[in-house]
């Protein structure tokens, strides 16, 4: 028992000489501060060591416990001896017993006294080795940034490329000039009837409007549509372009198509009053620059006519939807469809899911051809019946081959009715050979909406190029994503086809194809058949479906034509969270975390992304796009994200400024991929927008790792907060401004408003919760430099099919090996998308972020999968990002789950299908895991 406790000695000695060599392993380091300080613990520390042990072994109760063990040695034969002696032998036994104890507890506590010094100063060593790193990363930093600083100097000195300072306005602030009228009106093309000099590029494009209660050109016999007028007045009053001073402006719109024909009137009469016309103020002789507009309403019958037909309009612009061929002019007048929808605001409710590609029926018809007056009496006495009679039997011929289509052998199933059931009201007498539409609104819509292609016929009478009967089922058609197949589509034109690609939209086929008709439509894959009818959806959506877009477009597509670029889109001010005489406090001392170990770039002063480069050629070069992708030729963004790239010579054979090659062009591993941006894309910088709701400390501590982030721009909180901060918050000191934002509400949908303070194109949007190391941060901005396109970001997540309860879309977070959504609590986009979601996504979307208080991320990665048809990028490979020790979020428990679910399957209807895409594809860094020299250093030490 005693000799076990003794046994306990040694044991000590071993452990106290393995920390000594843990010490010595540990001080194997090549820094010069270390090699001082190591040699002098570890002559120290021994010593000590030795000094405490030898003195322990010189001392009195060692010298007892050497007595100890002799006299134990001799003690074998206790039998022996007596009873007296043996007890007071237990006695002294129990005092060395005691004796021994308590100099093994000395021992002991030398012992731990000893191990907490040598730790002390394993602990300093490690201090002073991560500070050396520090300091070295430090200095590798303000060295490369001191050698970008010199590059931008030389840039700027070398650019010599002074401010173009906008050109001379040919006329300004003139009234247009009388001159005798022009009756060459038949020939008018832009450059002979049109005054450019009226229509500065620089102008903006402004557009005067005749205030049709001032300025009426409507017959006074005829009844005005009072809420056509005031359907047009007020959309062209939210159109940007609108002036009030006529003599700035370049066009004048007259308002015409606003006269109900009424019994009393013959179809010969027009509601037009060209002596009204002719003295408008501004019509200076001959109307140049003059739009006439003549919009066909929704019962169709006002303004359906073609009421400009043989009167004397001038030098002015005919826009209708009826137009005969010899009457039009190409590149000048305008085919619009009739205003069938509402005058603004959503649409997406009219739109039937785009899924499934098949209908019930292939093809659907319904019409009654209402030829009389027009093949009866030659009213317009164009043609000469041998011509119509020829027509007449084509459409004849159709007409028969059609219905034996509809019978024949086949499982292909058509709903082609050439007479009304029940019969479409009489009028007294039609204007124009053409298919009326059976039904109501309401009846047809449901036929549309069970067909997967509409045939539209071309009007009987070949005369027409375009009638407003037509267009309302082209209208139709696409309204329900029945992909129109336009049969005599190769003598009609559809609206604003000199911008507008129908093609891809809608078939075109020449009417003696008419046999050939069925074989055609089943050879069209799902996957065009689909394209075709959300291309449809897309075009309907923003030039047709509402009034506002409808007169928007007129106006763009002149403004187009004249090359002028349109307004910039509207940001949101960032007003500051502190009023002026506030002024914030700040940290005296952050210690930011240890964060960077590695030199990720350069410290530059903030650089601002070039804005507006591209004003005259971004139509010019990626108009089809404009107008036909991303239908939005409204607005002028400051950049976006398919800005044209420059070859790679550029950067070297003096095109362009501002590219940053990696090794100055001669490339490199990781020390001078750190230097360097590289890639495709000349030198940018990123702003962190960051939304924070009465998290002070959370905010503050997330603002505080952001310390010596490069290639940041700008911090941007938003403060959802109605309460604004506490005034004695500190706010850290991270090298970049902070700027606090008020919002005007709390609401989700603040993370993605295109506020005029973030200057660059990349924005990287993160949760104040989430914990993102720097060298993640650039490595997911240096992915987002080649994907500009997509959300680029870090947690990864998908929709799911829910088979099995609902047969709907759930919303998954569990590991994967396929995502479709990154979220935006981590992730990098392009500014544009700000502008997107604020401006162009329905309303019922931010409606329900707002409702749920949810949803924003998954709304944005809808937005970006529709526009660009790709899935987003997920870069390096950690999943979640929450940090251990914040409060718990509002992200975490099951109804937020359920609301998820919800919002997937709500967007999907709105978009009318799921945009989402799916991805097996993950970013890491290259030359990671990849074994180099050892000279050479990898892209990133841990990515
Ligand atoms: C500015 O804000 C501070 C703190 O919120 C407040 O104390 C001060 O009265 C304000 N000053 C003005 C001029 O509104
Ligand atoms: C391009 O348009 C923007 C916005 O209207 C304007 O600020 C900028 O000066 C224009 N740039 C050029 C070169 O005209
Ligand atoms: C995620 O995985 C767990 C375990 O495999 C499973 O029980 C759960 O239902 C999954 N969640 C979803 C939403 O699929």
């Amino acid at each position: 028992m005693i000799g076990g406790l003794y046994d306990g000695g040694p044991t000590y000695h071993s452990v106290g000489s393995g920390r000594i060599e843990t010490f010595h392993w540990r001080s194997h380091i090549k820094l010069s501060r270390i090699i001082i300080l190591v040699p002098v613990i570890l002559f120290i520390v021994p010593l000590f060591t030795h000094y405490y042990l030898s003195k322990v072994e010189s001392d009195s109760p060692n010298i007892d416990i050497h007595r100890t063990r002799s006299k134990l040695e001799a003690f074998e034969d206790f039998t022996s001896m007596k009873a007296s002696d043996l007890k007071s032998r237990i006695e002294e036994m129990m005092r060395i017993k005691i004796s021994v104890s308590n100099e093994l507890r000395d021992l002991e506590a030398k012992r731990q006294r000893l191990q907490m010094e040598v730790s002390g100063f394993t602990q300093r060593i490690d201090e002073l080795k991560q500070e050396l790193l520090h300091q070295q990363t430090d200095l590798d930093r303000l060295k490369i940034s001191v050698v970008q600083a010199q590059v931008a100097q030389r840039e700027a000195v070398e650019r010599n490329t002074p401010e173009l300072a906008p050109p001379k306005r040919m006329l300004v602030n003139s009234l247009p000039p009388k001159v005798p009228p022009s009756h060459h009106f038949h020939s008018c093309r832009m450059h002979n009837c049109f005054d450019h000099s009226r229509c500065a590029l620089t102008s903006g494009f402004p557009v005067f409007l005749y205030d049709p209660d001032l300025y009426s050109v409507v017959n006074p016999a005829w009844d005005v549509d009072g809420f056509l007028k005031t359907t047009i007045k007020q959309t062209l009053g939210y159109n940007p372009h609108l002036t009030s001073n006529p003599a700035e402006a370049c066009v004048y719109i007259v308002l015409v198509g606003e006269a109900l024909s009424t019994e009393a009137h013959g179809t010969k009469s027009s509601p037009l009053d060209v002596d009204k016309l002719h003295s408008l103020p501004y019509w200076g002789g001959d109307g140049r620059n003059h739009i006439l507009l003549n919009l066909a309403r929704r019962d169709l019958s006002v303004g359906s006519g073609n009421i400009f037909d043989e009167l004397d309009t001038g030098r002015s612009m005919l826009v209708q939807s009826t137009f005969r061929r010899s009457q039009f002019r190409d590149n000048f007048d305008l085919i619009v469809p009739p205003i069938l929808g509402p005058p603004g605001g959503d649409v997406w409710q009219d739109c039937p899911l785009m899924l499934p590609a098949r209908r019930k029926y292939l093809l659907s018809f319904q019409g009654e051809m209402k030829s009389a007056s027009r093949f009866a009496t030659t009213p317009l006495g164009h043609s000469d019946d041998a011509d119509a009679d020829n027509e007449l039997n084509l459409d004849v011929f159709i007409i028969q081959h059609l219905r034996e289509m509809t019978t024949g052998m086949t499982l292909d199933k058509f709903l082609i009715q050439f007479e009304c059931i029940p019969a479409s009201d009489e009028r007294k007498s039609v204007e124009i050979a053409d298919w009326s539409l059976c039904g109501t609104d309401s009846s047809r819509k449901s036929i549309l909406k069970d067909s997967t292609f509409a045939l539209i016929l071309a009007p009987s009478d070949a005369d027409f190029l375009s009638t407003t009967l037509m267009q309302a089922r082209l209208y139709e058609a696409l309204r329900a994503g029945a992909i129109p197949v336009i049969l005599g589509g190769d003598q009609v034109l559809l609206s604003y086809g000199e911008v507008v690609a129908w093609r891809r939209a809608a078939v075109f086929l020449p009417k003696a194809r008419v046999t050939e008709l069925h074989f055609l439509l089943r050879a069209i894959p799902d996957s065009d058949l689909l394209a075709m009818r959300r291309q449809g959806r897309t075009l309907w959506e923003r030039y047709l479906g509402v009034a506002q877009g409808a007169v928007d477009t007129v106006v763009a597509v002149v403004r187009d034509r004249l090359g002028i670029p349109p307004l910039p889109a509207p940001q949101t001010p960032s007003p500051s969270v502190f009023n002026e005489s506030f002024i914030p406090l700040r940290a005296d001392n952050i210690v930011a975390e240890p964060e960077a170990e590695e030199s990720l770039g350069p410290l530059e002063p903030p650089y601002p992304s070039p804005s507006f480069r591209r004003n005259y050629s971004t139509f010019l070069t990626q108009g089809h796009m404009i107008w036909n992708d991303w239908a939005d030729p409204f607005n002028l963004y400051p950049q976006l994200p398919y800005d044209t790239v420059l070859p790679s010579d550029a950067k070297f054979i003096g095109s362009e400024v501002g590219f940053r090659p990696i090794g100055k062009g001669a490339g490199g591993a990781g020390k001078e991929f750190s230097e360097s941006l590289g890639g495709n894309h000349p030198r940018e910088q990123f702003t962190i927008v960051m939304l924070t709701y009465e998290r002070e400390q959370v905010l503050i501590n997330a603002l505080a790792r952001l310390y010596g982030l490069p290639y940041l721009n700008k911090v941007l909180v938003v403060w959802n907060s109605p309460k604004p901060p506490m005034e004695d918050l500190r706010w850290p000191e991270i090298g970049v401004p902070i700027h606090v934002i008020k919002a005007l509400r709390n609401s989700l949908n603040n993370r993605f408003l295109p506020f005029d303070a973030i200057e660059t194109e990349a924005v990287l949007s993160i949760d104040d919760d989430a914990h993102l190391r720097h060298d993640e941060i650039m490595f997911g901005f240096r992915v987002w430099r080649e994907h500009r396109d997509r959300v680029v970001g870090f947690p990864g997540r998908f929709h799911a099919w829910d088979q099995n309860y609902h047969n709907a879309w759930n919303y998954n977070s569990n590991y994967s090996c396929e995502l479709s959504m990154v979220l935006t609590g981590a992730a990098f986009f392009h500014k544009h998308y700000t502008y997107l979601y604020t401006h162009w996504l329905p309303q019922a979307i931010r409606d329900k972020v707002d409702e749920y208080m949810n949803c924003e991320d998954i709304a944005m990665n809808f937005l970006v999968s529709h526009i660009t048809r790709k899935p987003p990028v997920k870069v390096t490979s950690r999943w979640t990002f929450r940090c251990p020790g914040c409060p718990v979020s509002l992200s975490e428990d099951d109804t937020h789950f359920q609301e998820r679910h919800k919002c997937i399957n709500f967007f999907s209807q709105v978009f009318g299908y799921m945009p989402l895409l799916n991805t097996q594809y993950r970013a890491d860094s290259i030359l990671f895991k990849t074994r180099i020299p050892h000279d050479k250093q990898k892209c990133f030490k841990f990515i």
